[in-house]
């Protein structure tokens, strides 16, 4: 079981700070796998409002919730049928509620996803579309046209959806010819919204008042680049990732990172800041924006307050790429005077613990590692993963941390197929895993059902035999364990104000494999040297390390009687 803080208001922002997202750590909850409440197997409200005592002894700033709204599930809730509700395998308003107000008790903002590019097709106004046929004002609330050749057999246009397949499905109209097609830049079920009609923009201001009326403190605004597409609807003949095309030069795809997007931010930036007290409430983007000075214009003073930057979680496990990945995101978002966010693992990604395991860690976005792929080096990757972690809660900015990784948790790369969920599963007929490996139920307690997931031992995904070692209850306490890191770590960060001031890479100490900042704080001034080199480097002298990420018990004083940082290890220390 966790241990609750030992005292909240030590480890919790002060509430009436209103910036506190420039340098908060914020912790994503994927519900469905969190913790499980009534014991169907999917994790839910109840579950999570019970465990949130561990986010606290975490030490974090706010949790993220992903999607828990009504929802068919045909891509885990990021196909949403009701915006203003919550799915009853979830729970009830009442649930969410409850949960707002135990995380504010413990000090926890509250930022929840919302999902405006698409709704469900289950969504009262695409079903209303359906029945309304052709030309009428339902339809314009979404992206229906006619198709291109002989009886608009052929769809529209060319794009791709981003999970596979073609973006665009023919609908049978109400007198059961077939008829118009709509477009889904995800899976057939995620029907686009029309973001030139009035009425869509009305609803999701009204969306947001909804759930701020509520109490939360902010949104995670899922495809934020995708709102609004080019006039015309050209051809784009590229596959259409999540981060497709997109260069510093152009030419620009057709349906990502529009210029006219921002006016939707501005207007709800206005929202928000209507809110008491001013300025508290906030935005994150989610937006897989290439280069760093386009990811900067969601940022600008009048829109967002962040924006994912995906720059560090893309860069390769060595030196220079990260020293740049740093510096890339750092100059783009100075500009805007916006702070920085970082992060290592979402519900999208294959988790970082796995992936630096692997020889290619900038890969795998959206498309998971599978049984038939080359298979991580586990202990490499959590050695990896601890020292990335490491260095990235030393840079100034925002931190998301995704759950299970402060247990060290692997991707499980060997899920049947039977029990993958993922749409981009079946919509590549199986040649691309998906996402599924990254969700999987986290261990709470090794020897109990589920590893503790769920109080019947039900599970809806398997769990991998090696999550019982990793369970909260086999490292809360242990010197040296991933979780004890990670707590150590956030603890500091904010004991030594590493979420802000100013960074410098230091000439001397740094080099190919080594990388080496200073980071001066209001508090102080800090040394982080992380070493990619094969060798052990030297502890600079008149240092005193904080933190080491090597494992086992009492990793700062085997360094202080070593004097060497070896391989793979970041070190925090401070200047005598
Ligand atoms: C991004 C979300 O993170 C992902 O999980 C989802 O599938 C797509 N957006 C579509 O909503
Ligand atoms: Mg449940």
């Amino acid at each position: 079981m966790s241990t609750p803080p030992a005292s909240s208001s030590e480890t919790s922002p002060s509430p009436a700070s209103t910036t506190w997202w420039r340098d908060a750590v914020i912790y994503q909850v994927y519900p469905r796998s969190f913790a499980d409440g009534d014991g169907d197997g999917i994790g839910d409200l109840p579950g999570i409002t019970a465990r949130l005592d561990h986010l606290a002894g975490l030490g974090v700033d706010a949790v993220w919730l992903s999607p828990f709204y009504t929802s068919p599930m045909a891509d885990a809730g990021y196909d949403v049928a009701d915006y203003r509700d919550v799915d009853p395998l979830f729970g009830t308003l009442a649930d969410a509620d409850r949960l707002i107000e135990r995380a504010h008790a413990l000090g926890l903002r509250v930022i929840v996803d919302l999902v405006p590019n698409h709704t469900s097709d289950q969504h009262a106004w695409f079903r209303a579309a359906l029945t309304a046929g052709p030309g009428s004002p339902e339809r314009e609330r979404y992206i229906f046209r006619d198709g291109r050749g002989p009886d608009g057999a052929e769809p529209p246009n060319n794009w791709k959806s981003v999970f596979g397949g073609p973006a665009w499905t023919r609908v049978t109209e109400p007198d059961g010819t077939l008829g118009q097609w709509y477009l889904h830049l995800f899976d057939s079920g995620q029907p686009d919204l029309d973001w030139n009609h009035p009425e869509v923009r009305a609803e999701f201001l009204d969306v947001l008042r909804f759930w701020l009326d509520r109490g939360v403190d902010g949104f995670r605004v899922d495809v934020a680049n995708g709102l609004v597409k080019a006039e015309g609807l050209p051809d784009w003949d590229e596959e259409l990732a999540l981060l497709s095309g997109a260069t510093e030069d152009g030419p620009t795809p057709p349906m990502w990172d529009r210029d006219e997007v921002h006016e939707i931010y501005r207007e709800w930036r206005t929202v928000l800041d209507s809110y008491e007290p001013a300025g508290s409430r906030m935005m994150v983007a989610e937006a897989w924006v290439e280069p760093p000075s386009r990811l900067a214009m969601y940022v600008r003073p009048d829109e967002m307050h962040q924006a994912f930057n995906f720059t560090y979680l893309g860069a390769a496990w060595e030196a220079p790429a990260l020293r740049d990945a740093v510096d890339r995101s750092m100059s783009a978002n100075e500009a805007v005077g916006a702070p920085t966010t970082w992060v290592l693992s979402n519900h999208d990604v294959v988790r970082h613990a796995s992936r630096l395991g692997t020889g290619k860690p900038g890969s795998f976005v959206g498309i998971g590692l599978g049984p038939d792929d080359p298979q991580p080096d586990a202990e490499l990757g959590l050695r990896r993963a601890r020292a990335a972690t490491a260095l990235m809660l030393a840079l100034p900015g925002s931190a998301y941390l995704y759950q299970g990784e402060e247990l060290g948790l692997p991707e499980h790369t060997t899920l049947p197929d039977e029990a993958r969920e993922d749409p981009t599963f079946h919509r590549h007929n199986g040649q691309v895993v998906g996402r599924d490996g990254c969700r999987v139920p986290i261990p709470w307690v090794a020897d109990a059902p589920a590893y503790g997931f769920s109080p019947t031992g039900e599970s809806w995904l398997p769990q991998p035999p090696e999550f019982g070692e990793l369970a909260v209850d086999r490292q809360e306490g242990v010197e040296g364990s991933t979780l004890e890191l990670y707590r150590r770590a956030i603890r500091l960060r904010r004991e030594l104000g590493l979420g802000q001031g100013e960074l410098r890479w230091d000439p001397t100490l740094g080099s190919d494999d080594v990388l080496a900042m200073r980071r001066s704080t209001p508090l102080g001034e800090v040394l982080v040297l992380t070493n990619l080199a094969p060798d052990p480097v030297a502890v600079p002298d008149g240092v005193r390390v904080v933190l080491s990420t090597e494992d086992g018990p009492h990793p700062e004083r085997e360094l202080a009687r070593t004097g060497t940082i070896a391989t793979d290890v970041t070190i925090w220390a401070l200047l005598d």
